[in-house]
């Protein structure tokens, strides 16, 4: 997970393998409601995990709702229709998806409620749903901006008015229709009908609403896009369990990867699991608006596989002149695939993109920019022109508005022909609908080596080394090995094996064979946690042994160079610099005087309870000094291209934002 202030990917090259998607937003949280609803127990399966979701199962559980969750399984017991608690305040963060349809829900049911959300869900409408509710007699207050969220939730003071059709405008947001239809059928003591006023957008979202109401026991009867028709008696039913397809909006990343990225190697492409053609959700349409650009793509009805089409031949990518309204989500990915199409491009019938998780066709208009294309704005849509030649590109630092699609689109952008690194910032925001969508991108999509960025942090024992490298790792993002604790596992290991630790070719033996697992904070040996065993003193003595044969040192090549992996890798030793990564793009070395590494070794010897003297600490690191510099192989010394960094006064706070100051030195962002 990606908790930090940007993420840098590096310049990506080809992509191959299988994606299984997390749960549909949409579907997730519609079933959530309809669950706490209805009569009766029920199981979703394959639920998303994710910010919406939270937000939604939170506010159930304010309501009275029991719900038990696991992982992606959650057991709901349903209300009937009937609230626990007719008093909350319920924070809906930027969800739209659990906003509206409460909204309507909790306005039917009567009660006290407050609603408001993030920053963002302030400055998204909801006042065509309270025009609509206030018609039925529902007593709802704004208590910021009139038609905007929060609201305040009274009981109504008399009975709803359910005769006449209720009107609600289905130009803005599809979510208000969405919300009236999940909610009536709580007070269908008679047909009650729904008008849409103006055009309708977002119809396939309108689709999964009847479809998993129909789910619930709703029947809802249509007439066109125009007319609903609720029945009289409808109750919502449990349908016991129920599973959520994967994503398809979230599909469209790696449909869009497959369709850009060459295939690895002797590989078929990507494949999704998850969601096919035989999928509820309207976004599974991006599927042919793929396939017009150029992309290869084969179906079955719950998976997809993508390859990129040959030269000339899908490739590259073909522009498209396209009406987006039936997938305003997945159009997003349109854009950015437009990048690598062989001229302009225009999607259409996207205003609403105007009132989602930011204005996306502002955001998207400018970083596009930023990439080097040509971009044409208008109130509902966007012209594309990729940058003409490969000089053109530019390496962007790109911004994502708290809105994960704006970060999920942008990552493709670093399959650019002029191989460029992308920066993304805040990355976390991809938590709405796909915490780990960076993780999966990066276990599919494959570079080479050279330009996975490493930064090595080599020096002499106790002068911070491992503590800097870790929290340089934590601040970028990027994988960290301490090449130390390979040298300790050898040595340990081969005591415990009964081989001499002067036995080169034994303990070398040993080294290629470490059955070694590094999992968090954690070091396991075969299966058993020995991080606190190889931490000793005496630990660390032995390493010093064994790390000055050549061949011990040669075993643990590959284990060390294992770690170079997407998105990029910070190292911590004593030749990580000199020997195993010399094309790291940055190079410290770090010291601090024997006397302030003693008083450091010593303070923490004596935090676990384990007593020493400065002088009898000092005495042993610079015997080890010694000999580490002194080996004839990889001994410790600065990289010629090495920065000095002398932490003796310097606190771990100040080392490492400096550190990360030389590190953005030399980005090109
Ligand atoms: O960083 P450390 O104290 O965990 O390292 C233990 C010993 O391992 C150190 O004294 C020398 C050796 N070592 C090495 O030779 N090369 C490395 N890259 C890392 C450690």
């Amino acid at each position: 997970m990606f908790d930090i202030e940007y993420l840098d990917i590096p310049p990506l090259a080809r992509a191959a393998g299988t994606v299984r998607l997390p749960g549909s937003k949409s579907i997730s949280n519609r079933v959530l409601l309809l669950a706490a609803l209805s009569q009766g127990q029920t199981t979703v399966h394959d639920l998303l995990a994710s910010d919406d979701t939270a937000v939604m199962l939170a506010a159930l559980r304010q309501l009275g709702c029991t719900v038990m969750q696991d992982g992606t399984t959650a057991v709901i017991d349903g209300l009937a229709g009937r609230l626990v608690q007719t008093q909350a305040r319920l924070f809906m963060g930027n969800a739209g998806t659990a906003m509206r349809p409460l909204t309507a829900a909790l306005a039917l049911l009567g009660g006290d409620f407050e609603l408001s959300g993030v920053a963002r869900m302030h400055e998204r409408p909801i006042g065509d749903l309270v025009d609509a509710l206030r018609q039925l007699g529902c007593s709802i207050d704004y208590l910021g901006n009139e038609g905007f969220p929060p609201l305040r939730l009274r009981p109504g003071l008399g009975a709803l008015n359910l005769k006449a059709p209720i009107q609600v405008q289905g130009d803005v947001s599809s979510q208000f229709l969405t919300a009236l239809l999940m909610a009536l059928p709580l007070v269908a003591r008679h047909d009650i009908q729904i008008e849409v006023v103006g055009e309708l957008i977002s119809r396939p979202y309108i689709e999964i609403t009847l479809n998993l109401l129909k789910r619930f026991g709703i029947h809802v009867q249509r007439q066109g896009w125009q007319r609903f028709t609720i029945p009289a008696g409808s109750q919502y039913q449990s349908p016991g369990d129920i599973h959520v397809e994967g994503d398809a909006s979230s599909a469209s990343y790696f449909i869009a990867l497959g369709a850009i990225a060459e295939s690895a190697e002797g590989r078929n492409g990507i494949e999704i699991l998850g969601v096919g053609d035989a999928s509820i959700q309207g976004d599974i349409r991006f599927v042919e608006a793929a396939r017009m650009m150029g992309a290869q793509i084969d179906s079955t009805p719950n998976s997809l596989r993508i390859s990129r089409g040959q030269s000339g031949k899908g490739w590259p990518l073909k522009a498209i002149d396209l009406d987006c309204n039936h997938i305003p989500d997945a159009a997003m990915t349109l854009a950015v695939m437009a990048l690598y199409a062989d001229g302009t491009s225009t999607l259409r019938n996207i205003a609403s993109w105007r009132v989602k998780e930011t204005d996306r066709i502002a955001a998207m208009a400018c970083e596009l920019r930023k990439l080097g294309a040509t971009v044409e704005e208008g109130v509902d849509y966007l012209q594309i022109t990729p940058p003409i030649h490969r000089k053109d590109w530019k390496a962007a630092a790109i911004h994502t508005y708290d809105d994960h699609r704006m970060a999920m689109c942008f990552s493709l952008a670093v399959f650019n022909p002029a191989q460029l690194p992308i920066r993304i910032f805040d990355p976390k925001c991809v938590a709405k609908t796909f915490p780990d969508y960076f993780e999966t991108l990066f276990s599919v999509a494959e570079t080479d080596t050279a330009n996975i960025p490493v930064i090595c942090i080599d020096g002499p024992t106790a002068s911070g080394k491992g503590t800097l490298a870790a929290l340089v790792a934590r601040r970028l993002g990027y994988h960290f090995v301490d090449s130390g604790a390979m040298y300790r596992l050898s040595a340990f290991a081969a005591a415990r094996a009964g081989v001499a630790l002067d036995d080169a070719e034994g303990v070398a033996r040993i080294a290629r064979a470490l059955p070694v697992r590094f999992q968090d904070d954690r070091i396991f040996l075969g299966g058993e946690d020995v991080s606190a065993d190889i931490r000793t003193e005496e630990a660390g003595m032995a390493a010093s042994k064994v790390s000055a044969h050549s061949q011990v040192r040669s075993a643990l090549i590959a284990l060390q160079h294992s770690f170079r992996k997407l998105p990029g890798l910070v190292a911590d030793g004593r030749d990580m610099g000199t020997v195993i990564f010399p094309d790291a793009a940055l190079k410290i070395y770090l010291t601090a005087s024997a006397r302030h590494r003693a008083e450091r070794r010593h303070k923490q010897l004596i935090s676990k309870g384990i007593p020493s003297t400065i002088a009898a600490i000092q005495q042993d690191l610079e015997a080890r000094d010694a000999r580490d510099m002194s080996r004839p192989v990889a001994p410790l010394k600065p990289a010629d291209d090495a920065r000095l960094l002398d932490n003796s006064e310097l606190s771990i706070e100040k080392s490492t934002d400096l550190v990360i100051d030389w590190w953005q030195d030399a980005r090109p962002f």
